[in-house]
């Protein structure tokens, strides 16, 4: 009976103000003591379902190669797989993070989030989605086409089972979505595995990674600065004009907001540094990868991070490799966000791009978590440009077991 008034109390809370939500949730013990919005309460059947599952969070930044470890998890049978679903959070709550407070803020609600979507409670989302969805149809959950799942039977009934999976596919023929379907489909999953660049540092996760009722794990996916800063560039020209305007001119221009780029070393410094420290609470549910790592050798940092997660690998996880780290530019140019990509070349083209005086910026910004992560500095533009010289230093990341 408790359990269902407090639901009746979130419910009334999140149609109030979702502001209100993310404030409320600044404090680090969760007030979801059940799956709000859920049918079944919160019996002990469904609490026990919950433990037994894995959840998987990949904890990474923009332009990292998150798409393609994603999709990795994606790929296998086992797997209920979200794409980003903080993306709502951010845009109800903070169209734009600017201030560090407003991380702060963000971070309150996207636990709470994270929890409910851990635990199969898809109706949590709809708190952050406008125009607020009737029936449980939603039609624009952000990418929610990037999850095999939810574009096949029961969910989507466009496919049939069997049917190979394409994301453009699936985002033609899929909408609306039914929730109560992905939910189910989510609970008949041994693990849920969820992809976001919308929380900084690890730390922040603790509450989550200490609740007995989940089983985290999370892989956290890092890449050289330098490489993230060259990719946003072109990625995200608009919010990365200045960094272009440098790239193109070869002078920096003054007004320069070095923070887009600062916050990415700080993030990692302090998310690698509480990692490395090997609190309690992370032991056995951390693990590190680097993107240069996975690009040159994919299928064995994969078998590694299935082994860190439980999961075994299958001949069309091997398949679904082979054809995705070995594509022609020509697939590469219109999949920005894509997975399709010759990965070793990709992930250090950067050397060839950034002028060596942004990159001797770069690494004076960022000497922390460049030595930390092993990715070496270059002393002259000759240097730079001969790809011969490795900058990624042999570094076994051992997960902490
Ligand atoms: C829990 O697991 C049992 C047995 O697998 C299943 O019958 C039941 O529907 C599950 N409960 C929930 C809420 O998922
Ligand atoms: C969504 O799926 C559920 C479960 O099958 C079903 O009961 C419900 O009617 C569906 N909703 C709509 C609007 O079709
Ligand atoms: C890189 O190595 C190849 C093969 O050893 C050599 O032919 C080439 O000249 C080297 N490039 C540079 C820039 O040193």
């Amino acid at each position: 009976m408790q359990c269902s008034w407090k639901s009746v109390v979130l419910l009334a809370l999140a149609s109030v103000a979702i502001q209100y939500t993310a404030i409320r949730t600044l404090t680090s013990t969760s007030y979801l003591l059940c799956p709000a919005h859920s049918n079944s309460g919160c019996d002990d059947e469904r609490l026990s379902n919950s433990t037994r599952r894995t959840q998987v969070l990949l904890l990474t930044t923009t332009r990292c190669g998150s798409t393609f470890i994603g999709q990795l998890l994606n790929q296998h049978p086992d797997v209920f797989y979200l794409f980003e679903p903080l993306y709502h959070v951010q845009a109800s709550i903070i169209p734009r993070i600017h201030l560090p407070s407003d991380r702060q803020v963000m971070l309150g609600a996207s636990r709470d989030l994270l929890w409910s979507l851990f635990q199969c409670d898809l109706y949590a989302l709809e708190s952050y989605i406008r125009p607020a969805p009737t029936n449980h149809m939603l039609d624009n959950l952000f990418r929610h086409s990037a999850s095999r799942t939810l574009c096949q039977p029961p969910v989507c009934q466009a496919f049939k089972p069997g049917d190979s999976w394409e994301e453009w596919q699936c985002k033609k023929k899929c909408h609306p979505l039914n929730l109560t379907l992905a939910a189910k489909a989510c609970h008949g999953k041994p693990h849920v595995a969820m992809k976001t660049v919308r929380v900084p540092v690890v730390g922040d996760l603790r509450p989550l990674l200490e609740d007995p009722r989940l089983n985290i794990k999370v892989i956290q996916l890092v890449r050289d600065p330098r490489g993230i800063l060259s990719s946003r560039i072109e990625t995200f020209r608009d919010l990365y004009r200045l960094w272009g305007i440098w790239q193109a001119t070869g002078r920096r221009p003054h007004t320069l907001e070095t923070r887009q780029f600062t916050t990415i070393c700080d993030d990692f410094y302090n998310s690698v540094s509480t990692a490395l420290s090997r609190p309690a609470w992370l032991k056995g549910r951390y693990m590190l990868v680097r993107y240069e790592d996975l690009s040159r050798n994919p299928l064995q940092k994969t078998k590694e991070i299935y082994d860190f997660v439980g999961l075994t690998m299958t001949p069309s996880v091997e398949e679904w490799i082979r054809v995705n780290t070995r594509a022609t530019n020509d697939a590469q140019a219109k999949d920005k966000f894509g997975t399709m990509r010759d990965s070793a070349a990709n992930a250090e083209s950067w050397r060839q791009k950034l002028p060596f005086d942004m990159v001797e910026y770069s690494q004076g910004a960022c000497q922390r978590a460049l030595g930390q992560l092993g990715y070496r500095e270059v002393q002259s533009a000759q240097e730079l440009r001969n790809m011969n010289i490795s900058l990624v230093l042999r570094k076994t990341f051992v997960p902490f077991l």
